[in-house]
């Protein structure tokens, strides 16, 4: 019946505290194999931003940030005392760029709104003297051996355009930009975890870590760089003497590709199979926001192949894949009115529902939203616990952190299982806390930290 069919499927959803000890502390093991010689699943790749910003780095920089749902550009004003400004501008990104057989494209495109946007802020080009600075937030696993360099490993999110895995796409983004005469240089390559640690590190110097739980999920944090034993014998010898902090992109959307802990569910199993990298980001899959809808959309077509719910209807607008982005869920769990839930299946799959099945998919969403909070913290904990950090601030950013109901709320609280603080939540010794814009403005900061060690001939 569809009692048990939802019965089971809570089951499988629900993570208990149990669960979450038993991921977490498999995920610091695996946190601590990934920065190992060996290596493991999770990629633990060094950013080469070295030291804590100081707060007081000043300058101008423009910054591009790619990767999530938009394309941003954004020239940066750092003011020092920890305060910058910033003017932006947001593109988004063409369905069809994410998947291709020639990069040209997509980066043609990103420099095509870069050259405009330098244009509305500076004016005619030829008045600009000296090459700006740029930093590039590009958020997807990129090898770095240097600051100014990033070599795709594989593509995540969907995203699956030929000729760049493999490939340093710093020369590639600079190409695009010296195609139309732009006078930029790329200066660094960022991931917009370590943009959003950095940034927030920046204002707020009780920052532990930078966090996205967005398209994708991913996290940043400091490590000492003599405590990265794959770096041992590559660091600059200031660094060593003085064992000064790197940020690490750890990549964690990774956890787990062995299938050891997570409570993976048939529906997990087939978005991964469908994907075009089956095998990769196994974490990443069950709680980033490019996935949450299509979870709710297989689990609605696999009662629905049962004959438990949308008895009769031609539900073939539904069948298409991703049909249902993570809009979706989180709307649907929003509604104050549940009637919503009916007008929207009726106006985006022309499906009339009932009202046990309006209930029931409600009820799925609330599921679904509350197992990615949960399992999300894990990522969390297991960097508090590699560190030592008993408090501080998780700066977060990404639309699922910023749209998707009660995600903090469960976040804190799945967080609050794992370390039994027994204390009221807003007292809770660590804490996400929102950081807006974080990548841009990070970009910028670490630009103007590259600039500073090649000033001082480091
Ligand atoms: C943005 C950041 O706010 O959030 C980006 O500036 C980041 O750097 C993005 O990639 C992640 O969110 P989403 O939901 O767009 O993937
Ligand atoms: C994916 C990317 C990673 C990024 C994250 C959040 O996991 O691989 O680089 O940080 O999404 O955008």
């Amino acid at each position: 019946s569809l009692e048990e069919a939802f019965e089971e499927t809570k089951k499988e959803l629900t993570i208990t505290t149990d669960q979450l000890n038993e991921i977490t502390n498999h995920f610091v093991d695996e946190l601590n194999k990934g920065a190992s010689v060996n290596g493991g699943n999770i990629p633990m790749i060094p950013s080469w931003v070295l030291n804590y910003p100081t707060g007081n780095e000043t300058g101008e920089y423009l910054a591009i940030d790619l990767g999530g749902t938009n394309l941003r550009v954004v020239l940066v004003t750092l003011l020092g005392e920890g305060k910058f400004k910033f003017s932006s501008e947001k593109y988004p990104i063409p369905e069809p760029m994410r998947t291709g057989n020639s990069p040209d494209e997509l980066f043609d495109f990103i420099a095509l709104n870069l050259h405009n946007f330098v244009i509305s802020q500076f004016g005619e080009i030829n008045k600009i003297e000296k090459p700006l600075p740029l930093g590039f937030t590009f958020s997807y696993p990129a090898l770095q051996t240097a600051i100014n360099t990033g070599v795709l490993k594989t593509w995540t999110k969907g995203f699956d355009i030929d000729g760049v895995e493999g490939n340093d796409v710093v020369p590639i983004l600079q190409n695009s930009i010296n195609k139309l005469k732009t006078p930029i240089n790329v200066v660094a390559l960022i991931n917009d975890t370590t943009g959003t640690l950095v940034a927030s590190k920046y204002s707020d110097n009780k920052t532990i870590m930078g966090l996205i739980f967005g398209t994708g999920v991913n996290g940043a944090y400091y490590d000492m760089a003599n405590e990265i034993p794959k770096l041992h014998g590559k660091l600059p010898d200031d660094i060593v003497e003085n064992n000064e902090p790197m940020a690490i992109n750890c990549e964690y959307g990774a956890f787990d590709n062995e299938w050891k802990v997570l409570p993976r569910t048939k529906y997990d199993i087939q978005i991964d199979n469908e994907s075009p990298r089956p095998g990769e980001q196994f974490y990443e899959k069950m709680i980033a926001g490019y996935y949450l809808g299509e979870v709710l959309r297989l689990i609605l077509l696999d009662y629905y192949s049962k004959n438990l719910i949308f008895k009769d209807q031609n539900i073939k607008p539904l069948q298409v894949p991703f049909a249902m982005d993570t809009s979706y869920p989180s709307r649907i769990e929003e509604a104050k009115d549940k009637s919503f839930i009916d007008e929207l299946f009726l106006e985006s799959f022309n499906i009339k529902i009932t009202s046990i099945e309006r209930n029931l998919i409600h009820d799925l969403c609330i599921l679904i939203g509350t197992r990615a909070a949960r399992l999300s913290v894990c990522g969390i904990a297991a960097i508090c616990k590699k560190r030592n950090y008993t408090s501080g601030h998780c700066a977060s950013d990404g639309s699922v952190f910023n749209r998707y109901p009660n995600f903090k709320s469960r976040a804190h609280n799945a967080l609050n299982d794992i370390f039994q603080w027994n204390c009221d939540t807003k007292d809770y010794p660590i804490q996400l806390i929102h950081a807006e814009d974080g990548s841009g403005v990070g970009a910028a900061i670490i630009a103007c930290l590259t600039e500073k060690r090649l000033e001082q001939g480091k």
